[in-house]
């Protein structure tokens, strides 16, 4: 009797596949080709840039040098291929050479650094104080206000005995020239008597000149000249005296007329 055996190569394991069904100790359930492998997906490592993830990574200890098999190849910390950028432009002459040391140096280092600040420093008080004097200036009078401020008078133009007005500051300003019987009579007054007591001596410091401003004591009306009981000045307003001294002697004026301040030159009375 023939039988027949017919066998295929390409086919076996799959024949093999289905026919074998129970699991022995010589063979495999599974039969190998009968299943794809999958395969295998390797996630790439999450970027560590926190502060935290990158301490991690940081030697916290001292850094210990390890030679052998079993030891890691290499671990870098520094780089030497970064471009660094010369500065050496910036850098003082003296210090340029790597090889020089920076004691030998410092005095004349200094001196530059001391030189520069101190340069510095005077300048920026220099600024400052023209900024301070420029600002106070614009809180000052203007030229024409200070220009009216002073006046000047030519004595010569003032005959004996006569008493003229100025304008002054926005003020009548009398200048009397006295004569030698004005100058004894009010020198003579007794001052106790006066409602403001003055002396004559301190009034006028020229006696041959009397100046006060033309503004009464009492409301401020502008008295006449050589008027009144006392050869003065008359503020007919409510009627008050003053004499050739400018000193209230009748009436309700309670005070002498001003003195501005004043100085004498040859022949000028400067007042302001
Ligand atoms: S204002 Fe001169 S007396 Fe009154």
């Amino acid at each position: 009797m023939l039988s027949y055996i017919g066998r295929s190569s390409q086919l076996a394991p799959t024949l093999k596949g289905s026919a074998q069904a129970v699991a022995s100790g010589l063979r495999n359930t599974v039969v190998p080709g009968a299943f794809e492998e999958a395969a295998v997906v390797v996630q790439p490592l999450p970027l560590l840039l926190t502060t935290t993830a990158m301490a991690k990574r940081c030697p916290t200890g001292p850094i210990k040098a390890k030679a052998g098999i079993a030891a890691s190849s290499q671990v870098r910390y520094a780089h030497t291929d970064i471009q660094v950028p010369d500065f050496g432009a910036y850098r003082r002459d003296d210090v340029k050479d790597s090889r020089s040391k920076a004691g030998e140096s410092a005095s004349s280092r200094r001196s530059f650094t001391y030189m520069l600040v101190g340069g510095g420093t005077v300048g920026g008080i220099y600024s400052a104080k023209s900024v301070v004097t420029q600002f106070v200036s614009t809180m000052s009078a203007t030229a024409d206000v200070l220009a009216l401020a002073k006046i000047e008078i030519k004595l010569d133009d003032i005959p004996e005995g006569k008493s003229v007005t100025f304008k002054w500051r926005g003020k009548p300003l009398f200048v009397r020239h006295r004569t030698d019987e004005e100058i004894e009579t009010e020198g003579n007054v007794d001052v106790a008597s006066l409602r403001d007591p003055e002396h004559d001596s301190i009034r006028c410091t020229d006696p041959k000149w009397l100046v006060v401003l033309g503004v009464c004591t009492h409301l401020g009306c502008v008295p006449i000249a050589d008027a009144g009981d006392f050869g003065g000045y008359y503020c007919p307003c409510h009627g008050s005296h003053y004499d050739a001294a400018g000193r209230i002697r009748k009436g309700p004026a309670p005070l002498n007329l001003e003195v501005p301040v004043h100085i004498f030159t040859d022949d000028l009375l400067i007042v302001g």
